[in-house]
């Protein structure tokens, strides 16, 4: 699981759009969720672009998908885009809010269109809805081969 900028501050953060589930605590239920469904979670969470993109980098190979709430990165970063393809690592990508709903400059994503699918407006449920919907098409993938 990958979190972008300000989710560090989920719980205290605009809790009338985010909701009062601290990040911690999302991590702790993703990795029973995680647990239950037989996979490893590895969690890490940056403020910067280019932190968020090392990471990728470090997870190559390592990972075989990432849950990833990109923050506003999401309507901004070609460059993250750009490392989810050079990595090959297939995402979900998940947002607590739902973002076609809110402000226009928040209603295009640019990872999106690469993306196995996209969870968003479910709160931090969506974070276990994405993890259960990324186990599954990898899983499904990798039955096929
Ligand atoms: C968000 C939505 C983004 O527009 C915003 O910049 C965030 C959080 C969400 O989870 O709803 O930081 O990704």
């Amino acid at each position: 699981m990958l979190n972008g900028p300000n989710l560090n501050l989920l719980g205290t953060r605009e809790p009338a759009i985010y909701g009062t589930t601290t990040l911690a605590q999302i991590e702790e239920s993703l990795t029973a969720c995680a647990r239950s469904l037989g996979v490893e979670l590895i969690a890490h969470q940056a403020n910067s672009e280019g932190a968020l993109i090392d990471t990728l980098h470090a997870w190559r190979g390592v990972a075989q998908g990432v849950v990833v709430n990109a923050g506003a990165y999401t309507h901004t970063s070609l460059a993250l885009r750009d490392a989810f393809a050079a990595t090959s690592l297939p995402f979900v990508e998940i947002h607590l809010s739902n973002i076609y709903a809110r402000e226009p400059e928040r209603r295009t994503s640019l990872l999106a269109s690469a993306a196995i699918g996209v969870v968003c407006g479910l709160g931090a449920d969506g974070y276990e809805f994405a993890l259960r919907g990324l186990v599954s098409v990898l899983r499904a993938r990798a039955a096929r081969v």
